[in-house]
């Protein structure tokens, strides 16, 4: 373009009004970031972006389609799986959105959804959880135990990451797509919420159990590992009406903390020599009786291999620690299995009738007066994620969550 008087004053003009434009625009989406409809442009997820190491990444917040749920996310429980994650990658997801332990408020939803998984009203407001991504019909899920749980499911917080990028509860926002699993949980508190995941692992378990026919009212039950997954089995069993329970562990805190979740007795494992002095210790904690039921809840071979010699003949046992391989576990199966006759389930995560089960049990948890809330011991705000995942290593506390203020 050729340049004359007309034309510069012309492209001055321009340059001015845009500059003008700039400057009174720039400062409200700078300001408040936020979009017509009251929610922020973009989104943080915490991204594992290496082994031990997370950043807190900024991205645009996704277009929410007729399908799908627009969550803000409250706060998140770290699980074990995260912390594996955390050091190995065992799933080779990195990078990854984790975080599948949370809930938060709806502040948009898609003109389709009307109802959770349970058939309950959604609105804007609601607090909900996510379940499973079932690739199959999660109606069938609901009503059936039909094995969905083994295999074939997704779970937001272990996703590979896409372009939508808000796949994690570690985040200030999620995307529920259409086709997921949601449940409206309004009537429960935040921490209740935050335990919901882990619960539901139990409540699976517990159902596990009572398949083999042996655990009942009054059977003397041992739980071997006092982590938040053992914890979290005593206080069901004793909600069901179970006392007669023994908590094996090597930690003191945590066995004492088994006690106020409802074990009867507990054994610290450090303080026997082998294992025929162990599993005596256990029995005499029964008062001189093998248990007639075991729930195995650490992820270490030897803590199998050894809970058999705390059971009874005919006696049950559910295995539930071993959501990663954790290596093999040496038995004998002549005198730990045949000879013993003992019956023994293995469980996996839940299925969607056992969220459902899991909201009931923790009124009912806290109706009892169990410390529920006293899983949680440490908060921590999105941006320690790397802190928080380095206490949780130290096993400083039990259940270490992040919440977002
Ligand atoms: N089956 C599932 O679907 C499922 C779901 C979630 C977690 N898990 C698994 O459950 C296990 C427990 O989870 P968590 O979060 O409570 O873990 P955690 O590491 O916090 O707790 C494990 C506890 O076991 C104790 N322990 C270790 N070795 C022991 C031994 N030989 N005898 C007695 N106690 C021993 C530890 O001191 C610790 O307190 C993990 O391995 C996890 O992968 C399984």
């Amino acid at each position: 373009m050729e340049m004359n008087s007309a034309n510069v004053e012309a492209v001055v003009k321009q340059v001015l009004e845009s500059m003008l434009e700039k400057q009174t625009a720039a400062p409200t989406a700078v300001k408040t970031g936020t979009g017509n409809d009251g929610i922020p442009r973009t989104a943080h997820v915490a991204m594992l972006t290496a082994l031990e190491h997370y950043d807190v990444k900024e991205f645009p917040m996704p277009e929410v389609g007729d399908g799908d749920i627009l969550v803000k996310v409250e706060g998140c429980g770290i699980c074990g799986t995260d912390a594996h994650e955390f050091k190995k990658d065992p799933f080779g997801l990195i990078p990854v959105a984790l975080g599948h332990e949370g809930t938060g408020e709806i502040v948009k939803m898609g003109k389709n959804v009307k109802v959770d998984s349970a058939g309950k009203p959604l609105k804007v407001g609601d607090k909900v959880v996510t379940c499973m991504i079932f690739k199959d019909n999660p109606d069938i899920t609901m009503f059936d135990l039909n094995k969905q749980n083994v295999g074939g499911a997704d779970v937001y917080g272990l996703l590979p990451d896409d372009d939508i990028h808000l796949n994690g509860w570690f985040s200030d926002y999620i995307l529920i797509r259409e086709g997921s699993t949601v449940f409206n949980v309004s009537d429960l508190d935040l921490k209740s919420r935050i335990l919901i995941e882990p619960c539901a692992v139990l409540i699976h378990a517990v159902e596990r159990a009572k398949t083999t026919g042996i655990l009942r009212f009054n059977s003397r039950v041992v739980v071997q590992g006092c982590g938040p997954i053992g914890l979290i089995c005593i206080a069901i069993l004793r909600t069901m009406g179970i006392e007669n329970i023994v908590a094996v562990d090597g930690e003191q805190k945590r066995l004492d903390f088994a006690k106020k979740m409802g074990a009867e007795k507990s054994v610290n494992f450090k303080e026997f020599q082998g294992i025929e002095a162990l599993a005596k210790g256990v029995q005499d904690a029964f008062g001189g009786y093998p248990a007639d039921f075991a729930f195995q809840c650490t992820g270490s071979p030897i803590a199998h291999a050894n809970i058999y010699k705390f059971i009874r003949n005919g006696g049950g046992l559910c295995e539930l620690g071993f959501f990663i391989n954790g290596g093999d576990a040496t038995i004998n199966p002549h005198f730990d299995l045949c000879s013993k006759e003992i019956t023994l389930v293995g469980s996996w995560v839940y299925t969607l009738r056992d969220y459902a089960t899991t909201f009931d049990f923790l009124k009912r948890a806290k109706g009892i007066g169990l410390p529920m809330d006293e899983l949680i011991t440490h908060e921590f705000p999105l941006e320690q994620i790397n802190e928080a995942h380095r206490t949780n290593l130290a096993m400083e506390g039990l259940k270490i969550a992040i919440i977002n203020q």
